[in-house]
């Protein structure tokens, strides 16, 4: 793989159709990338090929294309291995998303980790789909749910985290970088304080994978989960890894066919990892789209493509602080690139929906987070997030679409 070492993002730019279209009659200013990245030519074609050319079952088919089909779906798993860092392709689950990893790590928990008067550690900051299925296993179990505060930048309270930690903690689930705020946690110390009580940690990657590199080896985590069409993949398609012992010790979230070794109305076997949790016929199409993905990916000079996105994160701040009565929700000193605001008392869908008259797509409401923004004392905000296609053009266009915005509103 030819890693292009100067990260051009004029050049990137061009990998992705989509952002040479025009909505309603404007250039498309794509903003909305912490909601999905959108998808290079590769990946487009690598789906379309699959369909047109190679679409077969995979694992039970005894003729070429199933061979062939199995063959790519398992390259993925060694491929989605490593670009998380880890050595062992086996320890990788594939999902539908990052939603349903923590479902299948917290429905294994409910069945044979968690008992009355356990407690589970999350913070303030996680989005729904990592307090929910920790609020079903309470109160399946009678496990308690705590959570540790953030402050009023949106950062983590860490001497506020090591007090919750205690012998009742029986898992630590925390997101890795904020949707909602940008926030970027110091998981590796969260693991490192966990780890002291032999307390398991999952981390939820969906918003850190897009941005910069992971190595979940030098986390030390237990599980980390993370959504294909975040790291430009397809939707409906996602990564769970653990650590094989875990893996080994968790019961299977859903059975049925191709996760079994044997089956009789005696009983049934189950296969191995990563068999174990994988039922049903896969989303295919979708693994294959997600190892285009990670080709694509490789191909870019990442650290390269994080700066990019430092860099506008820094002009879009600094150009939105300057609008007069706006208001940034998330100004910890570790930002990934994703804006919350708020401008006077205009609602967040006014901004959205004005916006949008100009071609430019942002997201608001609350976001998955509401505890999260219940806690800053609004029910929604505009959220700008930026990739590493975005250009300062973008950024400009923002700024310049909320100023036209400001005289017509006030
Ligand atoms: N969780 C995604 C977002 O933050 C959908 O927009």
């Amino acid at each position: 793989m030819n890693v292009v070492q100067t990260f051009d993002y004029r050049r990137v730019r061009t990998d992705f159709p989509i952002l040479a279209t025009e909505v309603r009659g404007k250039p498309l200013t794509y903003l909305d990338s912490a909601a999905t990245v959108q998808k290079p030519l590769a990946v487009i074609e690598s789906v379309d090929r699959y369909y047109r050319a190679e679409n077969s079952n995979i694992h039970r088919g005894v003729h070429y294309l199933s061979e062939q089909a199995t063959d790519t779906y398992e390259a993925t798993r060694a491929k989605a291995a490593t670009f998380i860092g880890a050595t062992d392709p086996d320890e990788v689950i594939f999902t539908s998303g990052t939603t349903e990893g923590i479902n299948l790590i917290a429905h294994g928990f409910t069945e044979s980790v968690l008992q009355a008067g356990d407690e589970i550690l999350i913070t303030h900051m996680e989005h729904h789909a990592n307090i929910v299925p920790w609020q079903i296993a309470a109160q399946k179990t009678g496990a308690v749910l705590k959570v540790v505060p953030v402050d009023d930048d949106g950062v983590l309270n860490m001497e506020a985290y090591i007090a919750l930690l205690s012998k009742r903690t029986k898992l630590v689930s925390v997101v890795h970088v904020s949707n909602s705020l940008g926030t970027i946690n110091p998981v590796k110390k969260i693991i490192e304080h966990a780890h002291a009580l032999k307390v398991p940690v999952l981390v939820d990657g969906a918003q850190s994978t897009p941005h910069m590199s992971v190595d979940v080896v030098d986390l030390g985590c237990d599980f980390f989960v993370f959504s294909g069409h975040k790291v430009c993949g397809p939707t409906g398609i996602g990564v769970l890894w653990g650590k094989r012992e875990w893996l080994e010790q968790l019961p299977p979230y859903q059975s049925g066919g191709d996760m079994i070794e044997k089956v009789d109305f005696d009983g049934t076997t189950y296969k191995e990892i990563p068999g174990k949790f994988e039922a049903g016929t896969p989303h295919i199409a979708g693994v294959i789209g997600l190892g285009a993905a990670f080709d694509y990916l490789n191909g870019l000079d990442r650290s390269g493509a994080l700066q990019h996105e430092l860099e506008l994160l820094k002009a879009a701040t600094e150009q939105l602080t300057a609008i007069d009565g706006l208001r940034i929700i998330g100004t910890a000193p570790e930002k990934a690139s994703v804006i919350s605001f708020l401008i006077d008392d205009i609602h967040p869908h006014d901004i959205g929906t004005f916006l949008d008259a100009g071609g430019i797509a942002i997201r608001a409401g609350h976001h998955c987070t509401q505890p999260l923004l219940k806690r800053f004392g609004v029910p929604a905000t505009a959220r700008a997030s930026f990739a590493f296609y975005n250009n300062f053009e973008d950024v400009e266009r923002l700024v310049a679409a909320l100023n036209r915005m400001k005289q017509f509103f006030c």
